[in-house]
């Protein structure tokens, strides 16, 4: 099996988007709706380990209709974005956390673990392929990095496959909050749940988000854009919406409490929780990983303890709940509004990705 890195191989693509049509795709992206002119590919064998990296023109696969992924769902993905920096390069967020991550899906779905370096290298041959697809400075565009893997061999047995493919694919975004960030309603789901302990929930995996459609259209149906979990056991403790973590603040002041759940074994680690645990102890708030109820966010909201509830997530950054809904009613939460903390971990968290201000935590990856 090879271990030594192989260098990309590179085929242009002949047919590439015109300088116009892409300007006009940049100005009005949208989310995931059109991509780059390549991709980058990397199999995997049992046999021979990751082999073939190269950026190659975006196209469709070919499978064959008894490939394991179709049915037994062996697939997983990662999201992160790169931001144009006002000097004219490009940087990525923590990229690092998000091979880690990649990884760790990986070994739970039993499939072949992508290193570090080939991650990290396949982002970094992509992007200065593709440079011209990231958006100006100035804005809240960027360019959406799509890495996944799925399983490969054609045979119908239930066991993990022999062999993988990686592709990246990228996706020029608009601003999440067109128009000023806006506060969401959340549906608080206590039919359906996520994920359990000792489930894939840590992972990023395709089936966990398969399995979020039906809740996600209950909670449409009741006017809400996103839908909050509760643990799987007890059915009592928050564990995270369906694409963000969760986050609570307590009180106002100087006698502010920022809590998010802890980590347990049905929660996905967020690279932007992470990030926003560091910034609010910057800001001066108290911070705790705790569980904390549905019943206690609901009175807490009602009561007046929790002034604001937001979530955090590479799409939105940092979304602020309005209200939340459930089956015996609904809260609103503070005023309705966003809060100062959570526009205040909002604004510094995408001032550094823009650079906009200094990266004392050296989050930003330069990829061009
Ligand atoms: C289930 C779930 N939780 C949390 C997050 C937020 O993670 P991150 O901040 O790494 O984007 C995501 C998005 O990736 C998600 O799909």
């Amino acid at each position: 099996m090879s271990t030594t890195p192989q260098p990309f191989g590179r085929t242009l693509n002949p047919e590439p988007v015109s300088v116009s049509r892409r300007a006009e795709i940049l100005a009005d992206p949208g989310f995931g709706l059109y991509f780059t002119d390549h991709m980058v590919t990397i199999r995997w064998t049992a046999d021979g380990g990751w082999q073939e990296p190269g950026v190659v023109p975006y196209g469709p696969l070919s499978l064959d209709p008894a490939t394991m992924v179709l049915h037994y769902g062996q697939e997983i993905f990662e999201g992160l974005k790169v931001y144009r920096q006002p000097d004219g390069s490009v940087a990525s967020f923590r990229p690092d956390r998000n091979a880690a991550r990649f990884r760790g899906s990986a070994a739970r779905l039993a499939m072949a673990e992508l290193p570090d370096e080939l991650f990290l290298a396949s982002l970094r041959e992509l992007v200065s392929v593709d440079h011209e697809w990231v958006p100006p400075a100035g804005g809240e565009e960027s360019l959406y990095l799509r890495p996944f893997m799925l399983a490969t061999e054609v045979g119908l047995g239930v066991r993990p496959s022999a062999e993988y493919l990686y592709a990246l694919i990228a996706s020029p975004v608009g601003p999440y909050f067109s128009g000023g960030i806006k506060p969401v309603d959340v549906w608080l789901s206590t039919e359906y749940t996520r994920a359990a302990a000792g489930g894939t929930g840590t992972a990023k995996c395709g089936g966990n988000y398969a399995a979020s459609l039906l809740p996600q259209a209950q909670g449409a149906a009741h006017g809400c854009a996103q839908v909050a979990y509760l643990d799987a056991e007890e059915r009592t403790w928050v564990d995270e919406m369906g694409s963000n973590n969760l986050f609570f603040v307590f009180g106002s002041g100087s006698q502010t409490e920022v809590v998010t759940p802890e980590l347990t074994g049905s929660i996905l680690a967020g690279v932007t929780r992470d990030a926003l645990l560091v910034l609010a102890k910057e800001l001066g708030c108290q911070v705790t990983e705790r569980r904390i109820s549905g019943s206690e966010w609901l009175e807490g909201a009602a009561e007046g303890r929790i002034t604001e509830v937001f979530g955090s997530g590479t799409a939105a950054v940092v979304s602020p709940i309005g209200r939340v809904k459930h089956a015996g009613g609904e809260v609103v939460m503070g005023d309705g509004q966003p809060g100062p903390v959570t526009r205040q971990l909002r604004g510094l968290l995408t001032d550094i990705q823009r650079g906009l201000r200094p990266d004392t935590h050296h989050w930003m990856y330069p990829l061009a």
